[in-house]
């Protein structure tokens, strides 16, 4: 069903975690994938770890250049872009009131001017071309609200209203922008605040136990949705928001209700 066979792919931030898995499920479908992110060693790891037709690339998101130079290599790699997937993105905590707004600012250029920068690069080959799909990975984050991440928050949220427009717009040239919205992934995201979150253990397991199904969320079923939306299986579909969240999104899940 999510055949990708001689599809040619970006994958950013594929050093580790979802996109890693991602870019692992995609050469398994036959893909040839460029694996981009800033942790140089662990993507070129990543990469060689999967073997042939995973391929790693320096790449900031943030930077215009590393986006043309990213572009031309795919290019040369395989004469096409089929895909691109926008996966990359930084974390941090802190309320409106505990967020510099050099940090704002830092979140939103990671995670919306990224992927701005992504579509614009490869959307002139996809047209040449006559087609192709980008998924913008957002989060649960990007459907519903919540406090203490206020800056990851609002450019989840950003990177969705940028994703719908896109769709409309890109519509008529065949080119396919959906977004899949996890309610978990990679621990590793958390690291550099596990010293705070330490103060809120038995609050953060609350967060992934009282959903409609409980319990974090496996990145190769996030990775199952980027396949769908890659391939055309998923032909007649854009601007489409796929929660992949143990249904996080759904509304309040109070435990006690369910023997009412
Ligand atoms: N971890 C979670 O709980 C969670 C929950 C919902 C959604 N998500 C989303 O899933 C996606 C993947 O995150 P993950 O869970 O695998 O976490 P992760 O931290 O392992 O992956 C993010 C990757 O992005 C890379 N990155 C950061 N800044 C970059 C830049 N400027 N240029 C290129 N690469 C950069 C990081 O080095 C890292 O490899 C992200 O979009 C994230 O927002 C994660």
């Amino acid at each position: 069903m999510t055949n990708l066979e001689g599809r040619m792919a970006i994958v950013t931030g594929a050093a580790r975690g979802t996109g890693a898995v991602i870019a692992r499920r995609f050469v398994e479908q036959g893909a040839t994938v460029l694996l981009g992110d800033i942790l140089h060693e662990e993507a070129e790891d990543t990469a060689a770890k999967i073997g042939d037709g995973a391929h790693f690339f320096p790449h900031d998101v943030t930077q215009p250049a590393d986006w043309d130079q990213v572009v031309a290599r795919a290019l040369e790699l395989g004469d096409r872009i089929d895909v691109l997937v926008n996966n990359a993105a930084l974390l941090h905590l802190g309320t409106i009131m505990n967020t510099p707004e050099d940090v704002l600012r830092r979140v939103l250029e990671v995670n919306t001017v990224g992927p701005y920068l992504g579509m614009r690069a490869v959307v002139p080959v996809m047209r040449k071309q006559g087609g192709g799909s980008i998924v913008n990975v957002g989060s649960v984050d990007s459907l519903i609200g919540m406090n203490g991440i206020t800056s990851y928050c609002a450019s989840k949220w950003g990177l969705r209203g940028l994703s719908k427009a896109a769709a409309l717009e890109l519509g008529r040239d065949a080119i396919r922008v959906n977004s899949v919205c996890p309610g978990g992934g990679n621990a590793e995201m958390y690291g550099p605040w596990m010293s705070q979150l330490a103060n809120f253990m038995d609050e953060t397991l609350a967060y992934t136990e009282n959903r409609a199904i409980p319990g974090g969320v496996p990145l190769d079923k996030i990775a199952d949705a980027v396949c769908f939306f890659a391939s055309d299986a998923s032909a007649s579909c854009t601007g489409v928001d796929l929660p992949v969240d143990g249904g996080a999104h759904a509304g309040h899940f109070i435990p006690g209700f369910n023997t009412l």
